[in-house]
Order: C-alpha cells, then sequence, then structure tokens
C-alpha cells in the first residue's frame, strides 16, 4: 500500500488514534487530536475495529476497508445484503461489490454475518467473478448459516409497495431487502442454512411460496411464484454455496483469541439506521457499530476501535429530509466531480454541504474513534466552503445536537459557517485551507481525522499523524 502523510513520507500503520476520555483541558486538546506517542505506541496491535459509515451511505467505506484490510487477518460484513454497493478501484480495475466483504479484494478471508440479508443469486455472480479475475474464494469467503436469504418474491415486494406508496415511497434500491428483514422478524424466513437440508428447504419453500402468492395475487396484483421453480433453483444454489456455510461467530472469537486482527465492515450508513436513523427513510438493518457485535454473536466488549467514514461533503440517495442539501449550480457540480451516482441503482444522490450536526451524532452512537474524511479532492476549485455547524429549529432557537424529534429534524434549516476554499489537486501535503477544513472538523467533533481521501484510486489516501 502506499499513502502520503502531512511530512510526506509513508506512515506506518496501522492509522487508528485512540481518543483519550481527558476532554477540555489543553493537555486533553492537545492529546485527542492525535494521541500521545506513549498511546500511539500501544496502537501497534489493534484487534477488532469497526468500520461504520458516519453519514447516510455511500461514504467511501469499501475504500478505507481496502486500506485497513491490508493490515487486517479478517473482514468481517455485519449487515445489509446487495443493496450496498462498494466500488474499489486497484491498479485502475474497479471492482463493485455487493455482497461479500470488500476485504476480499485485498485477498484477506472475509465473512458474511448473521445480521446480513444473502441474495443467493447475488453471492454466487460476485464469487464466480472474483475467481475468473484471479481472487480464490475457497477457504476466503465465510457465509453465516443464520443469515437470512433474500428470495425473489422480496424483491417483487419491494418493488410492488414502493410502487403503490407513490410519492410517499421510502425510495429504497428495490433489492428485497425490508421484506426479507420483515420476514426474519415475523420468523418465517430461510436462512442460508435452510439450503443445507433439501427436506427442510422444500419444507419452508413450500410455506413461504403459499404465504406470499397470496400477498402477490390478491394485495398487490401481480404473478404468483412456482414453487416447483424455486425449489430446482434453491437446490442448485445449495450445491454452490454449500462450502461457504460457516459458524462466523465461532470464527471471530476464534481469531480474536489468537490475537488476530478483524475488522468490521457496515453497509448504509448511521443516519440509515433501523432504529436510530431518520425513520422510515432507513434500511432495516443495524449500520451502527454496535451492529457488527450484534451479527457476529461477540460481546460488545470484544470491539477496540470504531473508524467513522464520511465524505468531505453528504450525499443521500432516496427521499428523506436533507437539511444541508447544496441549492443552486454547485449542486450540479459537486455531483459531477464526485460521480454521485448510485454504484447498485446508478441513481443520482442528492449532494449537501458537511453537516456536523449529522456527524457528531454519528460520533455519539456508534462511539466513533477516529474518521476517515474521504473526497476532499472533490471540493477543490470552490471559493469558499459552507458546512453546516448547526441546525435552526422551527422556533428559532439553535442546536448542535441532531433533534430527537422527526418534526424537528424535518423542518429544520442549516446554519452554516464558511471556510475559504482551495484550488489544484490534492497531491503530497494538504494546501493550507485543506488542512484547516479537516482541523474544523476535529475541533467541532474532538475527534482526530486519521485519514483523508484525496482521489479515487487505493493510493489517494493520506494518513494525517
Ligand atoms: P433499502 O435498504 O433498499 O431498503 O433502502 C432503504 C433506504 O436506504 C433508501 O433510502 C436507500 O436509498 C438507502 N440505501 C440502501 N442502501 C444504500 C447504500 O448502500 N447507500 C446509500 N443509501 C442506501
Amino acid at each position: 500500500m502506499s499513502c502520503r502523510s502531512r511530512s510526506s513520507r509513508c506512515a506506518a500503520l496501522p492509522l487508528v488514534v485512540r481518543v483519550p476520555t481527558l476532554r477540555g483541558s489543553e493537555e486533553g486538546r492537545r492529546s485527542w487530536r492525535h494521541g500521545s506517542p506513549a498511546e500511539r505506541a500501544t496502537l501497534q496491535h489493534v484487534p477488532a475495529t469497526v468500520i461504520v459509515g458516519a453519514q447516510w451511505g455511500d461514504e467511501g467505506k469499501g475504500k478505507i476497508v481496502d486500506l485497513l484490510a491490508q493490515e487486517s487477518d479478517l473482514v468481517c460484513r455485519y449487515q445489509g445484503g446487495p443493496n450496498a454497493g462498494h466500488t474499489i478501484v486497484v491498479d485502475g480495475d474497479t471492482y463493485k461489490i455487493r455482497q461479500i466483504p470488500s476485504g476480499i479484494v485485498a485477498g484477506k478471508p472475509s465473512a458474511i454475518g448473521a445480521g446480513c440479508v444473502v441474495d443467493p443469486a447475488v453471492l454466487i455472480s460476485e464469487l464466480d467473478e472474483l475467481e475468473s479475475r484471479g481472487h480464490p474464494t475457497a477457504g476466503f469467503v465465510f457465509v453465516s448459516g443464520n443469515a437470512h436469504l433474500v428470495m425473489p418474491w422480496h424483491v417483487a415486494l419491494d418493488g410492488a409497495r414502493e410502487r403503490r406508496l407513490g410519492r410517499l415511497q421510502i425510495g429504497t434500491t428495490r433489492r428485497g431487502i425490508g421484506p426479507a428483514y420483515a420476514d426474519k422478524a415475523t420468523r418465517i424466513g430461510i436462512r442460508v442454512q435452510d439450503l443445507l437440508d433439501p427436506k427442510i428447504l422444500r419444507q419452508k419453500l413450500e410455506l413461504a411460496v403459499a404465504e406470499k402468492n397470496v400477498w402477490l395475487e390478491r394485495v398487490y396484483e401481480l404473478e404468483p411464484f412456482d414453487v416447483e421453480g424455486i425449489v430446482r433453483t434453491h437446490l442448485a444454489f445449495a450445491e454452490r454455496l454449500g462450502p461457504y456455510v460457516a459458524d462466523t461467530s465461532l470464527l471471530v472469537d476464534r481469531a480474536l483469541r489468537e490475537g488476530k486482527r478483524v475488522l468490521f465492515e457496515g453497509a448504509q450508513g448511521t443516519l440509515l439506521d433501523l432504529d436510530h436513523g431518520t425513520y422510515p427513510f432507513v434500511t432495516s438493518s443495524s449500520p451502527i457499530a454496535a451492529g457488527a457485535a450484534v451479527s457476529f454473536g461477540i460481546g460488545p466488549n470484544r470491539i477496540d476501535e470504531v473508524v467513522g467514514v464520511a465524505k468531505a461533503y453528504v450525499t443521500r440517495v432516496g427521499e428523506g429530509p436533507f437539511p444541508s442539501e447544496i441549492e443552486g449550480p454547485a449542486h450540479e457540480r459537486v455531483r459531477e466531480l464526485g460521480q454521485e451516482f448510485g454504484t447498485v441503482t446508478g441513481r443520482e444522490r442528492r449532494c449537501g454541504w458537511l453537516d456536523l450536526v449529522a456527524l457528531r451524532f454519528a460520533v455519539r452512537v456508534n462511539g466513533i474513534t477516529s474518521l476517515a474524511l474521504t473526497k476532499l479532492d472533490v471540493l477543490s476549485g470552490f471559493a469558499e466552503l459552507p458546512i453546516c455547524a448547526r441546525y435552526r429549529l422551527p422556533d428559532g432557537s439553535e442546536t448542535d445536537e441532531f433533534p430527537a424529534h422527526q418534526s424537528d429534524f424535518h423542518h429544520c434549516r442549516p446554519v452554516f459557517e464558511t471556510l475559504p476554499g482551495w484550488t489544484g489537486e490534492l497531491v503530497g501535503d494538504l494546501p493550507g485551507p485543506a488542512r484547516a477544513y479537516v482541523s474544523f472538523v476535529e475541533d467541532a467533533l474532538r475527534v482526530p481525522v486519521t485519514l483523508v481521501g484525496t482521489g479515487a484510486g487505493r493510493e489517494a489516501v493520506l494518513a494525517l499523524g
């Protein structure tokens, strides 16, 4: 891996800096920013790190995972399914991965946890593609037997519900995610391990198809599914996927006991979290860092570090309130420069200026210990850069904490502070105003920014330290 540090020399990984508890005093201020030498010495070994999206998804987590995966022994995806789309560019080759943890591109053993939903057809096509591009998958990819399957009726129902909601739609990826998690919660889901027993698989499929066909035909006036066809395709999926099914809780537990470094990779982002996000405009799983422990069946005290990944601005796909959304021509400019089009759906992403209120919330609910600020290069060339520092609430008061009540959030207005911009490519040291932009974020959130993304390629990351 090649990386460029502030002092133009390659900083040694790991790049994670622990946030000390001492805050407020000058000593605390100095140490939270970059960690004391003694603290950094203890960071040479960071067994369990969670990488979490700190905004509404698409923060560039794949690239940060790819970078930190080089130093990891096991990479674990903990929620979501084929609604995610991680793009990794290696030596000009682009990988778009939806189901398998992006650590696989770095050649690391990769596990899919119980908290994920798996579309078997998507997973198989990814396995086939990775193998055809020279990445072995046998003995490298592990899928929890407790993960639930995304079935064809989930995809059909997701689309049908969105169509029926009309202008009230959520703007889902239409990959069947909500219906798959709903079936899990109502305990009629089909799990990966059901694939391993043809008798149980048939029984469960017959039950599910009978019920889903009623919904499809009577409620949504759609074609029913043929149970025999579904059984046939899923028996074929079982043959291909059987060797990858594993006890991923035990796998992670053993790795941690042996002192190995485990990286947990989240999909989507904090504000799309089912419990803590901007409901109902959320996904149906738990992208927040605690989701990693739940999905892999390990105690929360096994997690050492939480790296929040945030773009230097914000994007959002789908519907829902978005206080710092850019108005005017700058919106199109950011979208074009940042190539803000969805990996999974190709939809145009909505773009906003960096929102510190939302980021402060992400730091809180995830316990973020350091931040990776991606795509800073996209902001080059703007004379001035607004940053949303506070929200103005409907009663006229201002807050720098994320509103707990949906009406406050829906009706709040952004209060911007404006920083000077910079020009030119971000190669070598950051120009003064870009450094000031990063420091402004650190000061506001009291969390160190340890990585800065300066371009699309794998090597275009600056390690600050
Ligand atoms: P679902 O996850 O397909 O059910 O979609 C629910 C919401 O999450 C919609 O607003 C989607 O646009 C959003 N969403 C789902 N996956 C991603 C992602 O990977 N990046 C950004 N937004 C996503």
